[in-house]
């Protein structure tokens, strides 16, 4: 494939994929499928490992991530919420392939949680991919942590970030307004669990998060006050089922 017939087939991606909104249809039984597989029925979502950690994503955002990879080359990701690492090793893997195929020298990956178990850090660690992993222990908004994290970040070119802790509206506003300063340039950084919003009310009637206060409400708010990013719809609408929808922020400026 000449890049001439790679460029007429990314057209016809975007051709295909930005009819999805408006077919009914394809939005229904999407909407039906995720409502089977949330939490509390099918647990979809706990299915899955990447390189023998659980990630607790769902697989077309993973496809969406490796995309976005490829396309920026980070040398560095912040995540926030790490459970049992799955997300890291992902973006571990995916450092460790950028530098393999030289588009960046040498790539790490930060990931912030409130309370790391000691087997978890102990599997993140010990897997092949942990040296290209820093564990940071604390809230991702208490001032300390954004301090640290933001002087480990000061010697990378290119920096993404991935939102996916405490889910709730002021928790991810924080965060946004922490570590989007940090994103650069054509760069995104990804809010998870913006389907809440979008979710049955029973699937968070445990959680102190729901519908109105939600990752996905942080994420509006936050763009009303900032114009270096913007909602990447074509990700999402290609991707149809999908965790982090209006979740995709690209850097713009
Ligand atoms: C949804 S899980 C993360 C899943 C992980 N990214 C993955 O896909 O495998 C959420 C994590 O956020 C962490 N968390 C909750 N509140 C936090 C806070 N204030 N700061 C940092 N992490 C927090 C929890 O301890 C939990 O491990």
């Amino acid at each position: 494939m000449d890049f001439n017939q790679l460029d007429e087939y990314k057209k016809n991606i975007i051709n295909r994929t930005s009819k999805y909104e408006k077919n009914s249809e394809l939005k229904k039984t999407s909407n039906d499928f995720f409502n089977q597989i949330g939490i509390g029925k099918a647990d979809y979502v706990y299915n899955f490992l990447w390189m023998g950690v659980p990630i607790i994503q769902i697989p077309q955002d993973l496809q969406a991530f490796q995309e976005i990879l490829w396309e920026v080359k980070p040398d560095l990701i912040i995540e926030t919420g790490i459970a049992w690492g799955g997300t890291l090793i992902f973006s571990a893997s995916m450092i460790a392939i950028l530098e393999s195929c030289n588009v960046i020298e040498s790539g790490h990956v930060i990931g912030i949680d409130i309370d790391i178990r000691p087997h978890n850090k102990n599997n993140i660690l010990s897997h092949p991919l942990g040296k290209k992993i820093t564990l940071v222990e604390g809230s991702s908004i208490s001032t300390d942590i954004i301090e640290k994290v933001k002087s480990m970040a000061k010697n990378y070119k290119k920096i993404m970030v991935f939102l996916d802790s405490n889910h709730t509206h002021d928790h991810v506003l924080a965060e946004l307004n922490a570590y989007t300063p940090l994103v650069s340039k054509e760069s995104y950084c990804v809010v998870g669990d913006t389907v809440i919003e979008d979710a049955p009310d029973e699937m968070c009637s445990k959680r102190p998060w729901g519908k109105g206060n939600n990752p996905k409400t942080a994420v509006w708010e936050f763009l009303k006050q900032n114009d270096r990013f913007i909602i990447d719809k074509d990700i999402e609408s290609k991707i149809v089922l999908t965790g982090s929808p209006d979740g995709y922020l690209k850097c713009i400026k």
